[in-house]
C-alpha cells in the first residue's frame, strides 16, 4: 500500500522527470523504508550516481538494491511472472498520479504536456533500437502492431508467410486471418525447447513474402539469433518481422547491425511499463510499400488543423497512430523506461543473465523442477521453463500466491520469470515451495535423471 504525501520538493527535477506536471507534486512512500521522492528515490538514494560506474562498469550489489527498492511490489511478493504481466515500479506510478491529478485539476489546458511524454518514447524507443524516431509508431499493443503490417502489406493471392507453431496466438491468428486474402500462414513445427532454422529456411518458398518470429518464445524463453533469422529471410526474398514482447527493455537489439524490417512490442512485460502502450518499428523503405491504415486527424501533416480536407499522410511511421492515443500508459511507460535507461541494457542483460542462471541452478539441484529452456548463448532469456512431477496445475500457482510468490504455467510447465531486482531471498522461497509441494505425481524422468535439465542442442 502507497501512502500519498502532497509536497513541494525538488519541483525541478520533478519537471525533468514528468513534464506535463505544473503544479502538482507527489511523494511516494513505500509501507515500510524510507520515504521517497517524486522519481521514485528515497532519501539515501538522491545526490548519488545512479549506478555506479567501476572500471568495467558493472552495476554493484547496492545498485541492485536500489533498483529493487524502486519496486512496491518487491514488499510483499517474490515476483516471477514479469513474462506475464510487470508490476509497476515507483516513478511509473509518481508519473501517472501526476498525470490523473493533472487531467483531474486541469484538463485540456496541460494537453501539450501530456504529449512529450509520448516523444519521449519514441526517442527512447529509437535509441534502444538504434534507429530513427521517424521509424517508430505508438501503438497500443503487440498485437495492434502485428496487424497493421499484417494488413498492410501489399500481399497477392498465393503468396505466403512463415511463423512458428509455437508463436504466441497474436503473432499467428493476423496472418492466419489472411487466408480470405489468398495468402497461405506456414507454421514450422519446433521443438518446444528451440527453433531449428533450418527447418524455418525449409518452409520459404519463392512465393514467401514475410517470415515473422517471436525474438523470445514466450513458453520456453528461447531466444533467437534474429541476426540469422533476417538473413534467412532476405535470402529467400522476404521481409522479417519480429515480435520483441518477451526481449525489450533488457536484451540489446541494435537494428543497425540486425536488418529486421518491422518489429512490435507492449511495455507491460519486461519495459515494467503499464498496459496499453507499445511500440512499432516500420524500416523507412518499408513504409510506403504499407497500405495505410487507421488513418486519422493524427495520420497527416497537419495534425490539428481540422480545417484541412485533403489526406496528405506524415511521411513518418507516426502516420498510423490514427487519433487520441493512451497517454497515461505512454507516461508511465516513459518513467519506466528512464528507470531502465538509467541502468543500461547491458548492465540490466547481464544482471538477468545472473539472475536467471542462479535460479536455474537451484531449480536443477535443489528441486524436483527440471529446466528445459536452453541456457547456452545466445538462446538464454528471462524465462525459465521447467517440467515438474505431473505438469504445471493451477494448484501449484495457488499454492504459490498463497505464499506470496507468484509464478505461472505454460504449456503444461511451470514458467519462471523473474527480472533484474530479484534477489537470493526471493529464489529462496520459489525453491522452499517447490522443495515442500505435495506433487501428485512423480515421473521416472521428472526427477531420477536430470542430466537433461537446461539442455538444447
Ligand atoms: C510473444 C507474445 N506476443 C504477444 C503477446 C501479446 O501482447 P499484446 O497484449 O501486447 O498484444 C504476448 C503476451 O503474453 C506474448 O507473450
Amino acid at each position: 500500500m502507497l501512502r500519498i504525501i502532497v509536497g513541494v520538493r525538488d519541483r525541478d527535477s520533478l519537471r525533468r522527470a514528468v513534464p506535463m506536471v505544473r503544479r502538482i507534486f507527489v511523494v511516494l512512500r513505500p509501507r515500510s523504508g524510507e520515504p521517497m521522492d517524486q522519481s521514485g528515490q528515497s532519501e539515501s538514494d538522491r545526490g548519488q550516481e545512479p549506478v555506479s560506474h567501476g572500471t568495467n562498469h558493472q552495476a554493484t550489489d547496492a545498485d541492485w538494491s536500489r533498483f529493487r527498492r524502486q519496486m512496491p511490489v518487491a514488499e510483499r511478493w517474490a515476483y516471477f511472472d514479469h513474462a506475464a504481466v510487470a508490476p509497476l515500479p515507483a516513478p511509473a506510478v509518481g508519473a501517472i498520479r501526476l498525470w490523473v491529478e493533472s487531467a483531474s485539476c486541469n484538463g485540456v489546458t496541460e494537453w501539450s504536456q501530456w504529449q512529450e511524454s509520448l516523444s519521449a518514447v519514441r526517442q527512447l524507443a529509437s535509441e534502444w533500437l538504434n534507429v530513427s524516431s521517424r521509424e517508430i509508431a505508438l501503438v497500443r499493443n503487440t498485437t495492434e502492431g502485428i496487424g497493421l503490417i499484417a494488413e498492410g502489406f501489399p500481399w497477392e493471392a498465393g503468396d505466403n508467410v512463415v511463423t512458428l507453431a509455437s508463436e504466441f496466438p497474436s503473432n499467428l491468428y493476423p496472418w492466419q486471418n489472411l487466408a480470405s486474402r489468398g495468402v497461405e500462414t506456414r507454421l514450422v513445427p519446433t521443438d518446444l525447447e528451440q527453433v531449428d532454422l533450418n527447418r524455418l529456411e525449409s518452409a520459404c518458398d519463392e512465393r514467401t513474402r514475410l517470415v515473422s518470429v517471436s525474438w523470445v518464445g514466450y513458453a520456453t524463453g528461447f531466444r533467437l539469433d534474429l541476426a540469422q533469422v533476417a538473413e534467412i529471410a532476405h535470402r529467400r526474398g522476404a521481409r522479417l518481422f519480429v515480435d520483441a514482447i518477451q526481449g525489450a527493455g533488457v536484451w540489446p537489439l541494435d537494428l543497425q547491425r540486425v536488418p529486421v524490417d518491422f518489429l512490435a512490442f507492449d511495455g507491460h512485460k519486461w519495459m515494467l511499463g503499464p498496459e496499453g502502450a507499445g511500440v512499432l518499428f516500420i524500416r523507412e523503405e518499408q513504409l510506403t510499400r504499407l497500405r495505410p491504415l487507421n488513418v486519422g486527424w493524427n495520420s497527416v501533416k497537419t495534425a490539428g488543423d481540422f480545417s484541412q480536407q485533403g489526406v496528405r499522410l506524415k511521411d513518418s511511421a507516426a502516420r498510423y497512430e490514427g487519433g487520441t492515443m493512451p497517454v497515461p500508459g505512454f507516461v508511465g511507460l516513459a518513467a519506466s523506461w528512464r528507470l531502465l535507461q538509467e541502468y543500461g541494457v547491458e548492465r540490466l542483460s547481464s544482471r538477468l543473465k545472473q539472475v536467471t542462471d542462479q535460479l536455474v541452478e537451484r531449480l536443477n539441484r535443489e528441486t524436483p523442477a527440471c529446466v528445459v529452456s536452453c541456457r547456452q548463448s545466445p538462446h538464454f532469456s528471462g524465462i525459465v521453463s521447467c517440467d515438474v512431477p505431473g505438469g504445471c496445475s493451477q494448484r501449484l500457482r495457488e499454492y504459490c500466491r498463497e505464499r506470496q510468490v507468484v509464478v505461472n504455467c505454460r504449456g503444461g510447465r511451470l514458467r519462471l520469470s523473474p527480472h533484474v531486482y530479484t534477489n537470493l531471498a526471493d529464489i529462496d522461497r520459489i525453491v522452499e515451495i517447490l522443495r515442500d509441494f505435495p506433487f501428485q505425481r512423480r515421473r521416472d524422468s521428472d526427477h531420477d535423471n536430470k542430466s537433461g535439465c537446461s539442455g538444447c542442442s
